[in-house]
């Protein structure tokens, strides 16, 4: 028992030390679940979150996955914006826990400052919109058909700490959470 011990507590520091780690270091030594892999990421400056996905194909087809840190009550939300480089005209993929107890992830335009946040079709199609919950992250999974000829987009991200009636809350309006957009370039 003792040296059990003993050989578990240098374990769980090096596990502590690990998942610490992980935060910090870039997205690039990230690890999925079912050996879902994709050759490239990007560190986004707000929120803890990153952005991965696979380089366009010949048919435009991208799989993306969002990954950001969120506790069990709340959501995230990660999406392109083919009309400017803000919230409003946005065409994103949003995750929560819904109150039956699965992860949701569905698409869902936001066409005003206070969307409606229902399921819905985008702009560009998406297929295969899922999520997983791990490490105190929620990662939503897509494929997106993206325009043909065109690789940078503005982008937006979020995050919110409240889910009510299975609808998405509003975001903090302050500090971080209005700093999470920029481009991204599929390269
Ligand atoms: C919970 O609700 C969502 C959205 O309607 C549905 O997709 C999912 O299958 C439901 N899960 C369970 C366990 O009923």
């Amino acid at each position: 028992m003792a040296s059990q011990l003993k050989f578990l507590l240098p374990l769980s520091i090096l596990a502590i030390s690990f998942l610490h780690s992980s935060n910090a270091e870039s997205c690039s030594s990230y690890t999925f679940s079912d050996n879902k892999a994709y050759s490239s990421c990007t560190d986004l400056p707000h929120l803890g979150a990153a952005l991965h996905y696979n380089q366009a194909t010949s048919s435009n087809a991208i799989d993306i996955a969002f990954r950001a840190p969120q506790s069990h009550s709340g959501w995230v939300a990660w999406g392109l914006n083919p009309k400017g480089p803000s919230m409003v005209g946005s065409q994103v993929l949003v995750a929560f826990f819904h109150s039956n107890g699965s992860l949701v992830a569905y698409p869902t335009q936001l066409d005003s400052y206070s969307p409606s946040m229902a399921p819905g079709d985008l702009t560009f199609p998406v297929s295969h919109v899922s999520a997983e919950y791990i490490n105190k992250e929620m990662i939503i999974y897509a494929t997106l058909s993206l325009p043909k000829a065109k690789t940078k987009f503005n982008h937006v991200w979020q995050a919110g700490s409240t889910v009510a009636s299975d609808v998405p809350g509003v975001h903090p309006t302050s500090g971080e959470n209005v700093l999470s957009k920029g481009t991204v370039e599929f390269q």
